[in-house]
């Protein structure tokens, strides 16, 4: 009974010490022995002993069943289920920008286009001397631009690739020149760094309607469905005529209705295009009589913004996993 009622290590000794202890009972009748009558003696110490023994061996029987069920508690307390399916891995996947970039080389490069790259620090000749924006011309002020020191600036467009590229091969051309260009802005559809991909196509008898073809085509493909395109008379330096292409405001359906992206108006501009002015083909050696040619400089965040419906430029830029892993 008392073994039973034994439920750790601590009283089974307690219940040891009782009777097995210096001073315990059958310790204690042991000690006895001596005033016993000498015949009677043996046979008391046999059962004493055979008692000791008995109890040894229950006292050893309640102590590992004991520690067995410790053991099994703590077993219980940690269990680890093999047939538990396991964590998947998390991959990581391409940031919303890329993805756009990668869909308009895409788009582009199906309709025959090859990507070319230029410098980020680009020197002040080829980001607007050769455009036709000579020093102290006012066009420069079109662009708030970073100036890296005496003659170099960081490229605010991707434009000078189009000088770059021409500099060293003669016509046909078809190029486009994807990446990042830097302009003091900041607002909800400016970012101080952001990209362009700049297309060119360099020919005999290349027109506007050739540049309008292949604008509405690509920003049909690129957005998937047909969205409004609608090309609006502008200025650049280096092409004349001269368009700015605006697309139809996704975000609010082109309503206008408290639109941050489209600023009410129903539309967002995403890029400047035109035909190569001749005095451009003059600093590349082109013979503007027999060759025409079309260029555009499409932004690449303004596209991504009005594809997947975007109101802010930053947060493209925050690295919030909340936002990104929405793609
Ligand atoms: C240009 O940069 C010209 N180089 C485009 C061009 C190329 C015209 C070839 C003619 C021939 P613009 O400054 O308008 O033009 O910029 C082109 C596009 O870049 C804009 O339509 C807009 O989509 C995007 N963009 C301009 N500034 C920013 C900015 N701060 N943040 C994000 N996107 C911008």
């Amino acid at each position: 009974m008392r073994l039973r009622a034994s439920t750790d290590g601590a009283s089974l000794e307690a219940l040891r010490v009782e009777y097995l202890g210096k001073k315990g009972r059958l310790t204690g009748a042991l000690r006895a022995l001596g005033t016993l009558a000498v015949s009677e003696r043996p046979v008391f110490g046999q059962r004493v002993n055979r008692a000791k023994e008995v109890l040894e061996a229950a006292l050893a029987v309640r102590g590992e069943e004991l520690r067995m069920r410790q053991r099994e508690a703590a077993l219980q307390g940690s269990a680890v289920d093999v047939t538990l399916p396991g964590f998947g891995a998390a991959p990581g996947r391409p940031h919303p920008l890329t993805r756009t970039l990668t869909d308009i080389c895409d788009v582009l490069g199906g309709m025959g286009f090859t990507v070319v790259e230029g410098p980020e620090v680009e020197d002040d000749y080829h980001n607007f001397e050769a455009l036709n924006m000579p020093a102290d011309h006012p066009a420069r002020d079109m662009q708030d631009t970073f100036f890296v020191d005496d003659g170099r600036v960081l490229r605010t467009h991707t434009s000078p690739v189009q000088i770059r590229v021409m500099e060293r091969q003669p016509p046909p051309l078809r190029i486009i020149a994807p990446g990042a260009v830097y302009r003091n802005d900041d607002d909800a559809t400016h970012s101080p760094m952001f990209h362009q991909v700049e297309g060119l196509m360099v020919d005999r008898n290349v027109t506007f309607a050739h540049l309008k073809g292949v604008l509405t085509t690509f920003l049909r493909k690129v957005f998937e469905r047909d969205v409004s395109v609608r090309l609006r008379p502008s200025f650049f330096p280096f092409t004349e005529p001269s368009a700015e292409v605006d697309v139809g405001c996704v975000v609010c359906g082109q309503s206008g209705r408290q639109c941050r992206v489209c600023k009410g108006t129903g539309w967002l501009e995403i890029l400047g295009a035109g035909m190569i002015d001749p005095a451009v083909f003059a600093h590349v050696g082109y013979d503007p009589e027999e060759y025409s040619g079309f260029a555009f400089g499409v932004g690449v965040e303004r596209v991504a913004m009005l594809k997947y419906g975007i109101d802010d430029i930053r947060l493209f830029y925050g690295g919030d996993l909340r936002f990104l892993r929405q793609f």
